[in-house]
Protein backbone atom coordinates (compact mmCIF):
# COMPACT_ATOMS: atom_id res chain seq x y z
CA UNK A 1 0.00 0.00 0.00
CA UNK A 2 1.88 3.63 -1.08
CA UNK A 3 1.55 6.43 0.99
CA UNK A 4 -0.24 8.15 -1.23
CA UNK A 5 -3.10 6.10 -0.87
CA UNK A 6 -2.81 6.08 2.88
CA UNK A 7 -3.32 9.81 2.89
CA UNK A 8 -5.63 10.87 0.31
CA UNK A 9 -8.75 8.51 -0.04
CA UNK A 10 -11.55 10.37 -0.85
CA UNK A 11 -13.77 10.39 1.95
CA UNK A 12 -10.70 11.85 3.71
CA UNK A 13 -9.97 14.54 0.67
CA UNK A 14 -13.83 15.26 1.12
CA UNK A 15 -13.59 15.51 5.14
CA UNK A 16 -10.16 17.68 4.54
CA UNK A 17 -12.16 20.21 2.53
CA UNK A 18 -14.99 20.31 4.67
CA UNK A 19 -12.63 21.55 7.31
CA UNK A 20 -11.16 23.86 5.52
CA UNK A 21 -14.25 25.23 4.40
CA UNK A 22 -15.26 25.93 7.39
CA UNK A 23 -12.47 28.13 8.41
CA UNK A 24 -11.01 26.69 11.23
CA UNK A 25 -7.30 25.96 12.64
CA UNK A 26 -7.57 22.02 11.86
CA UNK A 27 -4.24 21.08 10.24
CA UNK A 28 -4.38 18.52 6.97
CA UNK A 29 -2.22 16.31 9.32
CA UNK A 30 -4.89 16.18 12.18
CA UNK A 31 -7.93 15.34 9.61
CA UNK A 32 -5.39 12.75 7.69
CA UNK A 33 -4.42 11.09 10.95
CA UNK A 34 -7.78 10.06 11.80
CA UNK A 35 -8.53 8.94 8.47
CA UNK A 36 -6.00 7.13 7.98
CA UNK A 37 -6.73 4.76 10.09
CA UNK A 38 -7.70 1.70 8.48
CA UNK A 39 -10.46 0.28 10.67
CA UNK A 40 -11.51 -3.51 8.84
CA UNK A 41 -15.32 -4.27 9.10
CA UNK A 42 -14.28 -7.64 8.84
CA UNK A 43 -12.10 -9.47 11.22
CA UNK A 44 -11.47 -12.16 8.07
CA UNK A 45 -10.54 -10.12 5.49
CA UNK A 46 -7.44 -7.02 6.72
CA UNK A 47 -7.08 -4.40 3.84
CA UNK A 48 -4.04 -2.38 4.58
CA UNK A 49 -4.91 1.10 4.11
CA UNK A 50 -2.60 2.03 7.23
CA UNK A 51 1.06 2.32 7.79
CA UNK A 52 0.85 -0.46 10.00
CA UNK A 53 1.98 -3.61 9.65
CA UNK A 54 -0.13 -6.42 10.89
CA UNK A 55 2.68 -7.95 13.54
CA UNK A 56 2.26 -4.43 15.31
CA UNK A 57 -1.17 -5.23 16.07
CA UNK A 58 0.13 -8.85 18.36
CA UNK A 59 0.29 -6.10 21.00
CA UNK A 60 2.61 -8.52 23.21
CA UNK A 61 0.28 -11.69 22.75
CA UNK A 62 0.71 -14.15 26.46
CA UNK A 63 3.43 -16.63 26.12
CA UNK A 64 1.73 -19.99 25.42
CA UNK A 65 2.22 -23.75 27.04
CA UNK A 66 5.09 -21.71 30.28
CA UNK A 67 5.72 -24.54 32.57
CA UNK A 68 4.21 -23.14 35.94
CA UNK A 69 1.53 -20.22 34.84
CA UNK A 70 -1.75 -22.08 33.28
CA UNK A 71 -3.94 -18.59 33.07
CA UNK A 72 -4.16 -15.43 33.74
CA UNK A 73 -7.34 -14.14 34.92
CA UNK A 74 -8.33 -10.44 34.73
CA UNK A 75 -7.96 -8.80 38.33
CA UNK A 76 -11.55 -7.22 37.66
CA UNK A 77 -13.75 -9.86 36.11
CA UNK A 78 -16.70 -8.23 34.82
CA UNK A 79 -20.41 -8.17 36.50
CA UNK A 80 -23.14 -10.13 34.46
CA UNK A 81 -25.77 -8.52 32.37
CA UNK A 82 -28.91 -9.66 31.37
CA UNK A 83 -30.69 -9.42 27.84
CA UNK A 84 -33.19 -7.32 29.37
CA UNK A 85 -30.86 -5.30 31.51
CA UNK A 86 -28.20 -4.47 28.59
CA UNK A 87 -31.72 -3.23 26.33
CA UNK A 88 -32.73 -1.27 28.79
CA UNK A 89 -29.97 1.34 28.93
CA UNK A 90 -31.00 4.93 27.62
CA UNK A 91 -29.80 8.04 26.69
CA UNK A 92 -30.46 10.35 29.21
CA UNK A 93 -28.83 13.82 30.77
CA UNK A 94 -28.58 15.30 34.34
CA UNK A 95 -29.54 18.71 34.36
CA UNK A 96 -26.53 21.08 35.60
CA UNK A 97 -27.31 22.42 38.96
CA UNK A 98 -23.74 24.73 39.74
CA UNK A 99 -21.90 26.66 37.80
CA UNK A 100 -19.06 23.67 38.63
CA UNK A 101 -21.90 20.90 36.61
CA UNK A 102 -22.20 23.99 34.16
CA UNK A 103 -18.28 24.26 33.38
CA UNK A 104 -18.38 20.52 33.23
CA UNK A 105 -20.73 20.41 30.53
CA UNK A 106 -19.60 23.07 28.73
CA UNK A 107 -16.38 21.45 28.32
CA UNK A 108 -17.15 18.13 27.27
CA UNK A 109 -19.70 19.94 24.54
CA UNK A 110 -16.58 21.70 23.82
CA UNK A 111 -14.72 18.66 23.51
CA UNK A 112 -17.31 16.41 21.47
CA UNK A 113 -17.45 19.19 18.61
CA UNK A 114 -13.74 18.86 18.14
CA UNK A 115 -13.85 15.17 17.89
CA UNK A 116 -16.55 15.04 16.12
CA UNK A 117 -15.35 17.90 13.53
CA UNK A 118 -12.17 16.33 12.97
CA UNK A 119 -13.14 11.97 12.86
CA UNK A 120 -16.11 13.35 10.12
CA UNK A 121 -19.12 12.11 12.48
CA UNK A 122 -22.39 13.18 12.05
CA UNK A 123 -25.67 12.21 12.92
CA UNK A 124 -27.80 14.53 12.02
CA UNK A 125 -31.07 13.04 10.37
CA UNK A 126 -31.67 16.01 8.06
CA UNK A 127 -28.12 15.20 6.64
CA UNK A 128 -27.18 13.11 4.29
CA UNK A 129 -25.73 9.94 6.24
CA UNK A 130 -22.28 9.60 6.64
CA UNK A 131 -21.42 6.82 9.18
CA UNK A 132 -20.29 3.21 8.17
CA UNK A 133 -18.42 0.67 10.05
CA UNK A 134 -15.20 2.13 9.24
CA UNK A 135 -16.12 5.17 10.55
CA UNK A 136 -17.74 4.11 13.55
CA UNK A 137 -14.33 2.12 14.12
CA UNK A 138 -11.80 5.06 14.63
CA UNK A 139 -14.76 6.76 16.89
CA UNK A 140 -14.97 4.22 19.26
CA UNK A 141 -10.45 3.36 19.10
CA UNK A 142 -10.15 7.18 19.40
CA UNK A 143 -12.53 7.89 22.08
CA UNK A 144 -11.63 4.63 24.45
CA UNK A 145 -8.05 5.50 24.25
CA UNK A 146 -9.25 8.73 25.85
CA UNK A 147 -11.59 7.39 27.96
CA UNK A 148 -8.90 4.83 30.10
CA UNK A 149 -7.49 8.36 31.41
CA UNK A 150 -9.68 9.86 33.99
CA UNK A 151 -10.46 6.77 35.95
CA UNK A 152 -6.68 6.09 36.31
CA UNK A 153 -5.35 9.60 37.07
CA UNK A 154 -8.29 9.96 39.45
CA UNK A 155 -7.71 6.91 40.88
CA UNK A 156 -3.57 7.61 41.26
CA UNK A 157 -4.33 10.97 42.78
CA UNK A 158 -6.57 9.63 45.62
CA UNK A 159 -3.65 6.80 46.20
CA UNK A 160 -1.42 9.89 46.53
CA UNK A 161 -3.34 12.10 48.37
CA UNK A 162 -4.00 9.19 50.88
CA UNK A 163 -0.27 8.29 51.03
CA UNK A 164 0.34 12.18 51.94
CA UNK A 165 -2.41 12.64 54.21
CA UNK A 166 -2.18 9.18 55.99
CA UNK A 167 -5.91 9.10 56.04
CA UNK A 168 -8.12 6.24 54.20
CA UNK A 169 -9.51 6.37 51.16
CA UNK A 170 -12.77 4.84 51.53
CA UNK A 171 -13.14 2.62 48.99
CA UNK A 172 -12.96 4.90 46.01
CA UNK A 173 -9.52 3.96 44.61
CA UNK A 174 -10.33 0.38 43.47
CA UNK A 175 -13.69 1.58 41.35
CA UNK A 176 -11.77 4.61 39.45
CA UNK A 177 -9.06 1.92 38.61
CA UNK A 178 -11.74 -0.73 37.63
CA UNK A 179 -13.58 1.90 35.50
CA UNK A 180 -10.19 2.32 33.85
CA UNK A 181 -9.18 -1.11 33.19
CA UNK A 182 -12.97 -1.60 31.73
CA UNK A 183 -12.21 1.17 29.44
CA UNK A 184 -9.02 -0.24 27.84
CA UNK A 185 -10.77 -3.91 27.55
CA UNK A 186 -12.86 -1.60 25.04
CA UNK A 187 -10.08 -0.32 23.30
CA UNK A 188 -8.70 -3.80 23.21
CA UNK A 189 -11.71 -5.07 21.62
CA UNK A 190 -11.89 -2.81 18.98
CA UNK A 191 -8.06 -3.59 17.94
CA UNK A 192 -9.04 -6.61 17.16
CA UNK A 193 -10.97 -5.61 14.47
CA UNK A 194 -9.36 -2.26 13.06
CA UNK A 195 -5.85 -1.10 12.30
CA UNK A 196 -4.51 2.54 13.36
CA UNK A 197 -2.59 3.93 10.88
CA UNK A 198 0.68 5.59 12.35
CA UNK A 199 -1.42 9.65 11.81
CA UNK A 200 -4.20 7.85 14.08
CA UNK A 201 -1.53 6.67 16.59
CA UNK A 202 0.45 10.21 16.04
CA UNK A 203 -3.30 11.79 17.11
CA UNK A 204 -4.11 9.86 20.04
CA UNK A 205 -0.02 10.30 21.40
CA UNK A 206 -1.25 13.97 21.29
CA UNK A 207 -4.97 13.57 22.40
CA UNK A 208 -3.76 11.34 25.43
CA UNK A 209 -0.34 14.01 26.50
CA UNK A 210 -3.03 17.36 26.76
CA UNK A 211 -5.88 15.19 28.33
CA UNK A 212 -3.92 13.15 30.85
CA UNK A 213 -2.17 16.03 31.90
CA UNK A 214 -4.60 18.41 31.73
CA UNK A 215 -7.05 16.33 33.90
CA UNK A 216 -4.59 15.61 36.79
CA UNK A 217 -4.34 19.33 37.27
CA UNK A 218 -7.50 19.74 37.08
CA UNK A 219 -8.47 16.60 39.60
CA UNK A 220 -5.59 18.53 41.93
CA UNK A 221 -8.09 22.14 41.32
CA UNK A 222 -11.37 20.20 41.80
CA UNK A 223 -12.49 16.74 41.87
CA UNK A 224 -15.84 17.16 41.83
CA UNK A 225 -16.28 19.14 38.63
CA UNK A 226 -14.15 16.24 37.21
CA UNK A 227 -16.31 13.38 38.21
CA UNK A 228 -19.02 15.54 36.79
CA UNK A 229 -17.13 16.06 33.60
CA UNK A 230 -16.80 12.38 33.75
CA UNK A 231 -20.58 11.51 34.21
CA UNK A 232 -21.17 13.86 31.26
CA UNK A 233 -18.32 12.52 28.85
CA UNK A 234 -20.03 9.18 29.53
CA UNK A 235 -23.94 10.59 28.72
CA UNK A 236 -21.81 11.27 25.27
CA UNK A 237 -20.47 7.91 25.19
CA UNK A 238 -23.97 6.17 25.89
CA UNK A 239 -25.72 8.15 23.04
CA UNK A 240 -22.53 7.14 20.64
CA UNK A 241 -23.03 3.85 21.27
CA UNK A 242 -27.04 3.96 21.13
CA UNK A 243 -26.80 5.41 17.89
CA UNK A 244 -24.43 2.66 16.22
CA UNK A 245 -26.97 -0.23 17.59
CA UNK A 246 -29.90 1.85 16.07
CA UNK A 247 -27.65 2.04 12.99
CA UNK A 248 -26.95 -1.62 13.14
CA UNK A 249 -30.50 -2.56 13.86
CA UNK A 250 -31.80 -0.03 10.99
CA UNK A 251 -29.38 -2.02 8.03
CA UNK A 252 -26.91 0.57 7.81
CA UNK A 253 -23.83 -1.44 8.83
CA UNK A 254 -24.41 -4.17 6.67
CA UNK A 255 -20.74 -5.84 7.30
CA UNK A 256 -21.88 -5.96 11.38
CA UNK A 257 -24.56 -7.98 10.74
CA UNK A 258 -23.40 -11.58 11.05
CA UNK A 259 -19.92 -10.50 12.34
CA UNK A 260 -19.37 -12.04 15.83
CA UNK A 261 -17.73 -10.50 18.39
CA UNK A 262 -13.69 -10.81 19.06
CA UNK A 263 -12.98 -13.59 21.44
CA UNK A 264 -11.47 -11.37 23.84
CA UNK A 265 -14.62 -10.06 24.32
CA UNK A 266 -16.39 -12.80 24.34
CA UNK A 267 -13.97 -14.34 27.62
CA UNK A 268 -13.84 -10.86 29.20
CA UNK A 269 -17.91 -10.16 29.34
CA UNK A 270 -18.45 -13.92 29.23
CA UNK A 271 -20.64 -13.53 26.64
CA UNK A 272 -23.51 -16.27 26.54
CA UNK A 273 -23.60 -18.75 23.55
CA UNK A 274 -26.08 -17.45 20.89
CA UNK A 275 -25.37 -13.41 22.13
CA UNK A 276 -21.64 -13.31 20.60
CA UNK A 277 -22.42 -10.91 17.93
CA UNK A 278 -21.39 -7.41 16.97
CA UNK A 279 -24.50 -6.29 18.03
CA UNK A 280 -23.92 -7.82 21.40
CA UNK A 281 -20.91 -6.02 22.06
CA UNK A 282 -22.21 -2.71 21.05
CA UNK A 283 -24.54 -3.89 24.02
CA UNK A 284 -21.99 -4.74 26.74
CA UNK A 285 -20.02 -1.85 25.83
CA UNK A 286 -23.10 0.85 25.42
CA UNK A 287 -24.01 -0.86 30.11
CA UNK A 288 -20.46 -0.15 30.69
CA UNK A 289 -20.73 3.46 29.82
CA UNK A 290 -23.94 3.67 31.69
CA UNK A 291 -22.66 2.43 34.23
CA UNK A 292 -19.39 4.98 34.17
CA UNK A 293 -22.31 7.67 33.87
CA UNK A 294 -24.09 6.23 36.90
CA UNK A 295 -20.68 6.18 38.95
CA UNK A 296 -19.18 9.34 38.12
CA UNK A 297 -22.41 11.41 38.43
CA UNK A 298 -22.78 9.65 41.89
CA UNK A 299 -19.02 10.51 42.78
CA UNK A 300 -19.76 13.95 41.54
CA UNK A 301 -22.54 14.26 44.23
CA UNK A 302 -20.54 13.44 47.08
CA UNK A 303 -18.74 14.60 49.29
CA UNK A 304 -14.85 14.04 48.25
CA UNK A 305 -12.87 14.18 51.54
CA UNK A 306 -14.75 11.67 53.46
CA UNK A 307 -17.41 9.98 51.85
CA UNK A 308 -17.16 6.23 51.42
CA UNK A 309 -17.51 5.05 47.98
CA UNK A 310 -21.40 3.86 47.71
CA UNK A 311 -20.47 0.95 44.57
CA UNK A 312 -18.69 -1.39 46.80
CA UNK A 313 -19.99 -0.57 50.31
CA UNK A 314 -22.36 -2.93 52.71
CA UNK A 315 -26.22 -1.34 53.14
CA UNK A 316 -28.07 -1.74 56.14
CA UNK A 317 -30.94 -2.93 54.50
CA UNK A 318 -29.32 -5.15 51.42
CA UNK A 319 -32.96 -5.15 50.11
CA UNK A 320 -33.55 -1.29 49.55
CA UNK A 321 -32.00 -0.43 46.13
CA UNK A 322 -28.51 0.77 46.48
CA UNK A 323 -25.43 1.52 43.77
CA UNK A 324 -23.81 -1.65 43.20
CA UNK A 325 -20.70 -3.38 40.86
CA UNK A 326 -23.82 -5.01 38.57
CA UNK A 327 -26.38 -3.60 36.43
CA UNK A 328 -29.62 -4.62 38.65
CA UNK A 329 -29.93 -0.73 39.67
CA UNK A 330 -28.88 1.55 37.21
CA UNK A 331 -29.08 5.33 37.74
CA UNK A 332 -28.64 7.08 34.45
CA UNK A 333 -28.17 10.28 36.68
CA UNK A 334 -26.47 8.93 39.41
CA UNK A 335 -27.58 8.53 43.05
CA UNK A 336 -28.32 11.71 45.66
CA UNK A 337 -25.95 11.85 48.23
CA UNK A 338 -29.05 11.53 50.58
CA UNK A 339 -29.87 8.92 48.93
CA UNK A 340 -26.41 6.67 49.57
CA UNK A 341 -24.64 8.16 52.44
FE1 LIG B 1 -15.64 2.80 26.73
FE1 LIG C 1 -16.89 5.10 29.48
Amino acid sequence: MSTSKVLFTPTLTANVSRVASRGLVTSTATATGLRAGYAATNPYSRRNFSLSRKAQLEFFPPPKNLPHIKTTPPTWPHPDASDSQLKSIEIAHRECRTLSDKTAYNMVRLLRWGTDLVTGYRHDPNRPYVMNERKWLIRFIFLETVAGVPGMVGGMLRHFRSLRRMKRDNGWIETLLEDAYNERMHLLTFLKMAEPGWFMKLMILGAQGVFSNGFFLAYLVSPKTCHRFVGYLEEEATKTYTYAIEDLENGKLPAWENLDAPEIAVKYWNMPEGHRSMKDLLLYIRADEAKHREIHHTLGNLNQAEDPNPFVSVYNDPAKPHPGKGFEHIKPKGWEREEVI
